[in-house]
This record gives C-alpha cells, structure tokens and sequence, in this order.
C-alpha cells in the first residue's frame, strides 16, 4: 500500500445516507482514498436517520458507488480497504440525547474533526448546538455547510448567527462545489497569469458573456426538495453567481483566501439589482413538461413523485444580469440553468466585439466575431475562435479554433470537485469557500426576484424535457442581437 500523504482526521457527515452523500460526497472521498489510502484510523462517519445496521449501510454504499463511479475507478480492493474506514451512526437530529451515540466514533486525539452539515439547512443550528451541548467541537474542528444555506437573506443570517455561537469564521467552510471544479481554477490562471486576455477583459472589448448550466436529467428522488428550493435557490443563488464572480472580478492581490473573496464580495456588490420593474424584462422563470431526453421519454415536473400537480416551482431560469462598475459598464452577463434540457454541459462563453473595420472579401457576417468558449463539462476544455486564412489562393476568412485547453493528461482522470475541496477543508485552506458576507450579498440580490414570484399567480413559462427552455430566454437574447450557445452538437 502507498504511503499515505493524507493527515488523520474524522470526517463526520450529516445526511450520511442522503441523496448528495451517495452520489457525490462518498464517491470523492473513495477518490480521495485511491489517490491516496487513508492514514489507519481515519474515520468517515456517516449519520443518518434511520436505524440501519453498518453492513446494511455498506452494501447500500458499495452499491451507489458502483452505480456512480465511472467504470474504471471501481475496484472490490479499493472498496474493501476504504470501507474499513466508514462506520454509521443513526441520531434523530431534532434530539440533543441522540448525539451521545456519536462519541464512540469521535477520536480523543487533536486531529482535524470534519462535521459535514448535507441536511437541509435548517437543521444546521439545531446539530451545531447539539454538538455543542456534547461538547464535540474541538479548537481543531471544521464545519461545511452544504448549499443552499437558508431560503433568503434572513435565514441565512438566522443560521449564521447559530453557527457563530460555536463555531469562529475559520473553522466555517460555505462550500460551492463549482469552485472546486478544474476549469474555473483554470480561469483564474487564464485571466491573471496572461495579459493577453487580461487587457482585453472590459467593456471595451467584451460585447456580452454568457454562463450556462444545463442538464439533462429532471428533479429525480429530490422532488420534495425542489419543491422547496427550484433553480434560483439550487444553481442560480450560489453556482452561477460564484461563476460570474469568477469571470468578472479584479485580479486580487494574491492568492490568500480573504483577497478573493474580497474580490468577489465587490462584484456582488455591483450587481445591479433587479426589481419589480424590470424582472419581468430580465428574468425567465421556467418549468418542464413532458418531453423526450436523450430518446427517452420524460415525465412533465408535476408529474414527479413529491411535485404537487400544481406546482410553480421553477426548473428553469435565465437572466440579464448588469454590473456596474468601471470594467463592465454595459456588458450584459446572461446566466441560465435548467433541468431537462437537450444535454448536461456548462460553459462560460465571452464573446468579444466585432471588428470596426473589415477588409476582407469574406462577408463579415458570415464571420464570428472572436469568442472564448470554457466548458466545464461534460469534458473540460478552453478553446479561442479566431479568424484565419482558408488555405489557397485568395484571401478568405473562416473561423479557426485555437485550443487551450490544459495539457493533455493521459490516462489521468481529472478530479472531482468535491475530491478538491473536501481535501482543502482536512488541511484547512478556505480559499475556494465562501465567507458569510458573500453569502448574504447573493442572498440580498436574489430575494427581490423570489420575492417577486412569490407575490404573483402568474405560473412559469412552460418548455418541453428535451428542449432549450421556454420562448422567454430566446427572446432575452434576441432583443439585444444575440442567441445563446449551444455547443458542439
Ligand atoms: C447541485 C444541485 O448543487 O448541483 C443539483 O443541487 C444539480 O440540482 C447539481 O444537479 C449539478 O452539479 P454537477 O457538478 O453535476 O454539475
């Protein structure tokens, strides 16, 4: 067995047998394992509900794996070695005396304690206090926060004001697991380690931006969830605004974890808010009907188990986002996220200007103007469209793809985000976790516009599962000149 680089630590998971823990969380830290075998003793407790025997509960992880690994990460070693390290533990998270159950999981030593809040978010003051009243946390204990954090501004204060009363900021780690995806890291070194793009990143020569999350599958098991939180809540609110922060910030002055988020904080500040008056104008509020994905056919949202056959949750959102602030003066920012679409992809596409004066024979608007397409999934790539010359003779323009995408990596599976940033959290880096006041900047952007559907009858526009989402967001674009990215086909 390789030497493990991994500290000892006890990694204690909220929601331990929840939908997110078997597909994501569980899955990345049996990565983190392959990569690097756990430390002897290091321990992953998984809390659930229900009273579950531990064997009954590994065949139940060893099954989610298999199901959701690709093909060549499974293998029955690995398995066997990593789940010696899981164990299960039942507690009804609304009794303090069922956390007693806890203590014989939790080591004595002075490693890192990793409590993992994956509930829903308003059970978070109730487990931190329970943890408390146990006295579990430890100076050298951490705790993340699973997104969304809180419904609105107001709970989101409320729960932090909670986790405040046992935990101090450095030991709180908001996680948005975009961040820890390869590609937007990329991005920072796109844009701060080359002044080619980084003179060029302004309203002087970026006519829009657009960021899209899209997938193919519908709400799945988590209809109830949905039902409370729908899109604005699950990408919009965190995903694609941690994005747009990403894409849109000044260079910080270096890497340290408080100088980006300062970064971000300013651009979340500069959003230009969206009210009564123009969120009818600049936001597209969807939701699926029946329809046909991938060739298969598809039940409409209403129709999902735990979807009331009346509801107006959104499965689709698209918006027209302005910053204000010297950089972006006039660039408009469209961000949109759906389920049910035609593909799962997200790419961030920066379409520059056109030129201001054109020579060539080749019609010019049969010309792209250049563009900068970052695809973060479903396989990561950066590529550049230029103007080039078509070979022969003659001076004919067509649109060439310069590739700059990371060097290719072999046989080398490029990590999970959660591998990235459940590691980062075991040895203490809060560089790509948010701090409370951005936080609550996003939550004070979106609470006009939630609070704005709250206050009308009118439902969502409807699409069909399989289609780009409703008339809405075509027209979004159309009235500025513009269509939406849709990819290689
Ligand atoms: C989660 C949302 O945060 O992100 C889910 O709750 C969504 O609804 C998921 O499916 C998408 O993540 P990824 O990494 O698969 O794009």
């Amino acid at each position: 067995m390789k030497e493990s680089g991994n500290p000892l630590f006890d990694f204690i998971l909220f929601g331990g047998s929840g939908d997110l823990a078997l597909r994501k969380l569980l899955p990345a830290l049996y990565h983190v394992y392959r990569s690097n075998p756990f430390q002897p003793g290091t321990r992953v407790v998984c809390v659930g509900r229900s009273l579950t025997r531990r064997d009954v509960f590994l065949e139940r992880v060893e099954a989610k794996l298999q199901q959701y690994l690709p093909v060549e990460s499974w293998d029955e070693v690995s398995w066997q070695q990593f789940s010696k390290h899981l164990h299960y533990v039942s507690i009804d998270a609304h009794k303090s005396e069922s956390y007693r159950a806890l203590r014989e999981h939790l080591s004595s030593d002075q490693r890192p304690r990793v409590f993992y809040f994956s509930t829903h978010s308003s059970l978070y003051g109730q487990i931190a206090s329970s943890l408390g009243s146990h006295d579990f946390i430890t100076p050298s204990s951490r705790v993340v926060l699973e997104k969304p954090i809180g419904r609105n501004l107001a709970s989101a204060q409320t729960i932090s004001g909670q986790m405040s009363n046992y935990f101090t900021e450095s030991q709180i780690y908001r996680i948005d697991h975009y961040l820890g995806k390869e590609t937007v890291q990329n991005l920072l070194v796109l844009r701060f380690a080359n002044p080619l793009f980084e003179s060029l990143w302004n309203h002087h020569y970026i006519d829009h931006i657009q960021i899209s999350v899209s997938e193919s599958i519908g709400v799945e098991s988590r209809g109830e969830f949905y039902e409370e939180t729908g899109a604005l809540r699950d990408i919009v609110q965190n995903h694609l605004l941690q994005m747009l922060c990403i894409v849109a910030m000044e260079p910080p002055s270096n890497l340290d974890p408080d100088r980006i988020r300062d970064e971000k904080l300013k651009v979340l500040r500069s959003l230009r808010p969206l009210q009564d008056g123009n969120i009818n104008h600049q936001v597209v509020r969807g939701q699926y009907t029946a329809g046909i994905v991938d060739g298969k056919e598809c039940l409409g949202y209403c129709e999902e188990e735990g979807v009331s056959d009346s509801s107006n949750v959104e499965t689709f959102v698209a918006l027209k986002v302005l910053i204000d602030n010297m950089r972006w003066s006039g660039v408009p920012f469209y961000l949109r996220t759906g389920k049910r679409l035609p593909r799962r992809s997200c790419e961030i596409v920066v379409q520059f200007k056109e030129i201001p004066h054109w020579i060539f024979a080749t019609a010019k608007g049969q010309m792209m103007n250049n563009q900068l397409v970052i695809t973060l999934q479903p396989n990561e790539s950066i590529t550049l469209k230029l103007c080039g010359k078509r070979l022969g003779p003659g001076m004919d323009v067509r649109t060439i793809d310069l590739n700059l995408s990371p060097s290719v990596r072999g046989n080398k599976r490029s990590p999970e985000a959660y591998e990235r940033l459940l590691l980062d959290v075991v040895n203490g880096d809060q560089t790509l976790f948010l701090r409370q006041d951005e936080l609550e900047e996003a939550w004070s952007w979106v609470d006009p516009i939630l609070q704005h559907w709250e206050s009308t009858s009118a439902p969502p526009e409807y699409y069909a599962a399989g289609t780009w989402g409703p008339a809405g967001a075509t027209l979004l674009l159309a009235q500025d000149g513009s269509v939406w990215y849709e990819g290689v086909k």
